[in-house]
């Protein structure tokens, strides 16, 4: 068998698998707070019509228009699958069999270009100019930054300045696809200013981003507020990533038992594991799922199910999320992207009724970027700090079922790639 398993660009799925119908229960709806405006008519005015229509749908299936499909063929998809043969062999594995899926081949480095390029196209039909957000790892704002410029947007991005200051050619790469990028918090919002007046030193946090990006749209003409992550059409719009390995692990005619993917907000661990966990829900397979997390931000390992806001300014509504609380402080780590103080309302519900099951890993990453090492001289990729969590835990399962003779398929979701994160492997791997 090949090590890597490739679809044919007409095996594309054509439709986003939408998990609402099946969950085990309805998905809690948003409340508006008790006090201040109200939150979803302030979204309605700043988000994308298309996006909040499909926040709500409840169709198990939602066409991918033909022109976000050649989207999508143009930058790459379908991705490969891999069979990690060599990481097996590293690792002395005779009963487990490792897996891999390559969103790190995307053209900004990581998974956040499938929903990018969705909600660019849908901004551009509703007659959009330009799309605000927020950055944190800056891997979002790269892709929505990309996808701007394919579909002739401008592109504003407010990025949490503690990464901001050190991801100097990740900057570099936004401002060349022709994006504003500002470091959070920043002068150009009335949130922005406050923050900064009460703590210039202030390393901003992805939820004072959301609030600038949102204040940003609300306070410009055509301009829309896009969220990279957390919110049901952007886990859907990912839901790509999981559709396309369920067909590639047919080709090999194997059935993973794990799914592993690192966890943030949800998006990239949502978009490997829902189609898995809808077969699952419809009784079609047998397959657990789980996320891997730092404990800077172990939303879904330490946090309370309830409802919270998703920003630190309380623009958004509030959700039913596993949360560490909107105002909380996290410590800096190098895999900036997993810094949120919630996960997504869908994998929230899931881990409630214990089918995502989540680990959390120490801040010092020391294990992290070890995993990292493993991974790039057994298989050769040079993994984001992000998606190392994931090959982690991976990892550490895969030893787990071997010292106790079980037979077990694993797949982890490589969602980015390192090449923009060099520095941090200097730093936390003592490389000069
Ligand atoms: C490469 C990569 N992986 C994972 C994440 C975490 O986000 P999510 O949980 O939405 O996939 C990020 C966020 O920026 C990222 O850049």
């Amino acid at each position: 068998m090949n090590s890597q398993i490739t679809l044919p660009v007409n095996e594309l799925p054509k439709n986003w698998y939408n998990i609402l119908p099946d969950l085990p229960e309805p998905l809690p709806p948003p409340k508006e707070p008790e006090t201040g405006p109200s939150r979803m008519e302030f979204l309605s005015r700043t988000m994308i019509k298309e996006c909040l229509r499909q926040e709500m749908a409840n169709e198990r299936w939602i066409p991918i228009p033909e022109e976000i499909r050649e989207l999508y063929v143009h930058m790459g998809r379908p991705r490969p699958l891999y069979r990690a043969k060599r990481l097996e062999r590293r690792l002395g594995l005779k009963r487990v069999r490792l897996y891999y899926k390559r969103e790190d081949l995307s053209p900004t480095g990581s998974h956040k270009t499938n929903t990018a390029v969705a909600q660019a196209y849908y901004a551009m039909k509703e007659g959009k100019t330009t799309l605000t957000t927020e950055t944190g790892a800056g891997q979002w704002g790269t892709a929505l930054a990309y996808a701007a410029r394919l579909l002739d947007l401008e592109c504003v991005i407010f990025w949490v300045k503690s990464v901001y200051d050190w991801k100097i050619d990740r900057r570099t790469l936004m401002k060349l696809l022709g994006a504003k990028v500002y470091a959070s918090p920043s002068q150009q919002t009335e949130i922005g200013r406050e923050v900064f007046s009460k703590n210039p030193e202030h390393p901003g946090s992805l939820g004072i981003a959301i609030s600038e990006g949102l204040e940003y749209a609300e306070t410009h003409r055509d301009s829309v507020y896009c969220l990279g992550s957390v919110l049901n059409h952007v886990l859907m719009h990912q839901s790509i990533i999981g559709l396309e390995t369920i067909k590639q692990f047919e080709i090999v005619d194997e059935k993973p038992d794990l799914i592993v993917g690192c966890l943030g907000g949800g998006s990239n661990f949502g978009g490997i594991a829902l189609p898995f966990i809808g077969e699952v829900l419809q009784g079609k397979r047998e397959c657990e799922f789980l996320a891997a997390q730092s404990l800077a931000a172990p939303n879904l390992v330490k946090g309370e199910y309830r409802y919270d806001f998703c920003d630190v300014a309380e623009h958004t509504p509030l959700l039913k999320i596993y949360t560490l609380g909107h105002k909380i402080e996290m410590p800096p780590i190098k895999a900036d992207g997993l810094r949120y103080h919630a996960a997504a309302p869908i994998i929230s519900l899931l881990r409630h009724h214990n089918i995502v099951k989540a680990v959390a890993y120490p801040t010092d990453e020391r294990a992290i970027f070890e995993a990292a090492r493993l991974f790039l001289q057994s298989e050769g990729w040079l993994p984001a700090p992000e998606s190392s969590y994931a090959i982690r835990a991976g990892v550490d399962e895969a030893l787990k079922a071997e010292k106790v003779g079980v037979e077990k398929v694993i797949c982890m979701n490589i969602s980015g790639h390192g090449f923009l994160d060099i520095a941090a492997y200097k730093e936390k791997l003592g490389i000069n």
